[in-house]
């Protein structure tokens, strides 16, 4: 019974002095952020979200993959938190330490309330330049607004960087130049192959290996090295909790599995603790 498991899951909270959350792209999910693995959908849908997540993408066609990014940083300007966000920024006041480790780009567990949560694979609002790494402030203006409509504007030629068109293979935008060197401006994610932000893994990783549990949300626990932040915490003897309406890899690992979706399990866990 899943309220057994809830139970279960609080009673092991309830002990514990420092708690891991570890999520991935499911807890937003029910905000209306697609999760890495679905299909892309409209203008993109002619692409493979992992194919234009990648440095090579960027160097073969700077447009199309800023342009990309400048998409789902609008779409996220639109989405709110869910409650399993509000839930995980409730928590950090039920438990004596709370550390929140996220592989997600977008903002949410900060529009929630947490504070400081550990960005493994970079963020949405953190553009840098492709060149000298510069951070690197970009107005809002750069996007190409969604709501013009695509049959009313011209399609650019192949290959075209114009930000007023829309080609059938999804919409590009010129990256910005870096006001320091002049470089293309990139955005501040961390792409198939490259490393994970030292300082943010490193914190993790500490954190992981000091907490009595991990609750881990939302994500296939299939991409490394952010992966093994659950299992690092196992390895150190604490209790993992998962919270994922499907069957992952981490399944064998936790303690207690609670198959269902973040916005239902996570409040109804902070009102077991609660109570
Ligand atoms: N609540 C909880 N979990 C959900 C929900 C939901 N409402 N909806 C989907 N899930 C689960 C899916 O069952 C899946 O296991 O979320 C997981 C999402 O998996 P991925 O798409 O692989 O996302 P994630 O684990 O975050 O991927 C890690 O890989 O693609 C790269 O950089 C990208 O940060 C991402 C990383």
């Amino acid at each position: 019974m899943e309220v057994d498991r809830i139970r279960d899951a609080a009673t092991i909270l309830r002990q514990a002095k420092r708690v891991v959350v570890f999520t991935g792209a499911g807890i937003s999910a029910e905000s209306g952020v697609p999760t890495f693995r679905d299909a892309l959908t409209g203008l993109w849908e002619r692409f493979d979200a992992q194919a234009l997540a990648t440095p090579q993408a960027f160097a073969d066609d700077p447009a199309l993959v800023w342009g990309w990014y400048e998409w789902r940083r609008t779409q996220l300007l639109r989405v709110r938190p869910n409650p399993g966000h509000d839930a995980v920024a409730a928590l950090a006041g039920l438990v004596p330490t709370l550390t929140v480790i996220t592989q997600n780009v977008d903002d949410l567990h900060e529009r929630a309330g947490s504070v400081d949560p550990l960005h493994l694979h970079g963020s949405l609002f953190a553009p840098r330049c492709s060149v000298c790494a510069a951070p690197a402030i970009v107005e809002s203006s750069t996007v190409t607004s969604p709501e013009s409509s695509p049959s009313s504007s011209p399609a650019p030629s192949p290959g075209s960087s114009s930000t007023a068109g829309v080609a059938d293979e999804g919409r590009r935008i010129t990256p910005p130049s870096c006001e320091r060197c002049g470089g293309a401006v990139r955005p501040g994610v961390v792409w198939f192959g490259e490393a994970l932000p030292e300082d943010a893994l490193e914190t993790a990783v500490l954190a992981a290996s000091e907490c009595d549990v991990l609750l881990t949300v939302g994500t296939s626990g299939l991409v490394y090295p952010a992966a093994e932040i659950p299992r690092v915490a196992a390895r150190f003897g604490a209790a993992v909790i998962q919270v994922n309406p499907q069957a992952t890899p981490l399944d064998t690992l936790a303690v207690v599995n609670l198959h269902q979706s973040a916005a239902q399990a996570l409040p109804a866990l902070v009102e077991a603790l609660q109570s």
